[in-house]
């Protein structure tokens, strides 16, 4: 990892943003920084988003209460990720967090709520990645005490399999299907931005188990999100065009990375933003396949090389029991769609382009609509792809960029079934938010979107 590259940055921004004199809580806060699109490695990402998903809502069901179950197998709520797809291309921010700050790369998931960091496990023999957290530099850390509510398992919003370890510290442990052990504490910690720009102590995951480098950034409509526990009324994101070149996971310094941004409050270029509602829905009503906690917004139509598929809107919307809401997630990587909606856009690709259809193909089990040869030429064959959403808005993928290089030659449409992710949900996920602006007025409970190149915002 380019640590030191990174840390320059960061400190480039502080320099930059210091100048305004601003306080997070404020409501003219504009902090930026920079974001880049990076594969995690499997178990990282498969790990990640379990961890996420355990915490992502307290809708559904809550099956999981003891602290050592087969919880993949077994999901504590019905919104879990259960694909590999959850990060394994992430938008990564660096944040600095602590007293002094130590310069943290968190996964930017807005569809989940707690962060996480990775901390610094004392071992002897393992010494831990430099990047991860260690606790004991912090003058602003502390641990959550058991006695706190939050450690209580059966809060409302909230619920983590908790227990009250023998230092009376608020503890989280779980195997993973693998039969590996997941753990850590809830902490409190404060992100400082500068000498004078610093949120209060937060309540944050410190990740015990793993040596992964990133950690993840929460930041859904959840009271313990990032976003509500930092008091940000606004934060945005442009995520940087993928390169044609398939990305070698071994090699993670890859030169191609281009660098995209995070706003935290205020985002000078929201003029040109156009926004829609979010959905909100009756709070009493807890349905067990809705998670109440994400963006949904309404999405209306599909049009597929000019052609608007024939999909009810109502396909886009929660159903009675909660299914089918449609969601913007940056830490899902595809678009994954329910089966009504999905049949049609395959069924209009396939027409379009099934000849070239690599049959019988399927890639990370989701998706389906994959080519060999020419993707440029296949790219133009189906057309430009649009999400059209209420109110005229729209998200348009340009026909050179509708299909994803997944290696081998091979090129997918970057859409999916839900039901390959484990969900009952649509979700756009953070391929088809490239160059474009994506911002979540929280505040104002709305979204907004502007094209740009995302390679030249910052
Ligand atoms: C990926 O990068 C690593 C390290 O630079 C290199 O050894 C390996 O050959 C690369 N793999 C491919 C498929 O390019
Ligand atoms: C559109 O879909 C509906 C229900 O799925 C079907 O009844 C109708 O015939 C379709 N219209 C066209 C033009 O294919």
């Amino acid at each position: 990892m380019a640590s030191s590259c990174s840390s320059l940055f960061l400190l480039l921004f502080m320099v930059f943003v210091g100048s305004f004199h601003l306080s997070v809580q404020e409501t003219t806060v504009s902090l930026s920084f920079p974001l880049t699109s990076a594969p995690l490695s499997e178990t990282s990402s498969a790990r990640a988003k379990f961890l996420s998903s355990m915490v992502a809502s307290a809708s559904g069901k809550r099956r999981v209460q003891k602290t050592t179950a087969a919880v993949v197998a077994s999901p504590p709520f019905g919104y879990n990720y259960r694909s590999s797809f959850k990060y394994s291309m992430a938008l990564i921010v660096s944040l600095p967090i602590g007293t002094p700050a130590q310069t943290q790369q968190m996964v930017l998931d807005t569809g989940s709520q707690l962060s996480w960091i990775q901390c610094h496990r004392k071992s002897p023999r393992r010494p831990p990645p430099s990047s991860s957290f260690d606790p004991s530099l912090s003058s602003s850390f502390s641990v959550l005490p058991c006695n706190h509510p939050l450690c209580k398992p059966r809060i409302p919003d909230f619920t983590l399999p908790t227990t009250c370890d023998q230092n009376r510290l608020c503890h989280y442990s779980y195997f993973y299907a693998d039969g590996t052990l997941a753990e850590g504490n809830l902490v409190r910690e404060k992100f400082t931005f500068s000498s004078s720009q610093s949120t209060p102590p937060l309540i944050l995951g410190c990740a015990a188990d793993s040596g992964e480098a990133e950690g993840i950034l929460g930041m859904n409509l959840g009271r313990l999100s990032f976003v509500s526990q930092a008091k940000v009324p606004e934060f945005s994101y442009c995520v940087p065009a993928k390169q044609g070149l398939v990305v070698n996971k071994t090699n993670n310094n890859n030169n191609n990375a281009k660098t995209g941004s995070f706003y935290l409050g205020f985002n000078p270029n929201s003029r040109a933003f156009r926004y829609i509602d979010l959905l909100t829905f009756p709070q009493s009503q807890r349905l067990p396949n809705f998670d109440p906690l994400a963006y949904t917004v309404g999405l209306v139509g599909i049009r597929i090389g000019g052609k608007r598929l024939n999909i009810s809107a109502a396909v886009f919307r929660p159903d009675s029991g909660g299914s089918g809401q449609t969601m913007i997630d940056s830490g899902t990587q595809y678009t994954f769609l329910v089966e009504a909606a999905y049949a049609e856009v395959r069924k209009e690709v396939v027409r379009l382009a099934g000849p070239k259809l690599k049959k019988g193909y399927v890639y990370g089990g989701a998706l389906d609509m994959c080519f060999e040869g020419e993707p440029s030429e296949i790219g133009r064959l189906i057309g430009n792809v649009v999400f059209e959403f209420e109110k005229g808005v729209e998200i348009s993928i340009d026909k050179e960029r509708n299909l994803d290089d997944v290696g081998g030659g091979v090129h997918c449409v970057g859409i999916g079934r839900s039901e390959s992710l484990g969900v009952t949900s649509n979700i756009i996920g953070n391929f088809h938010q490239q160059n474009l602006w994506v911002e979540f007025d929280v505040g104002n409970r709305r979204v907004g979107f502007g094209e740009a190149d995302c390679s030249r915002t910052t």
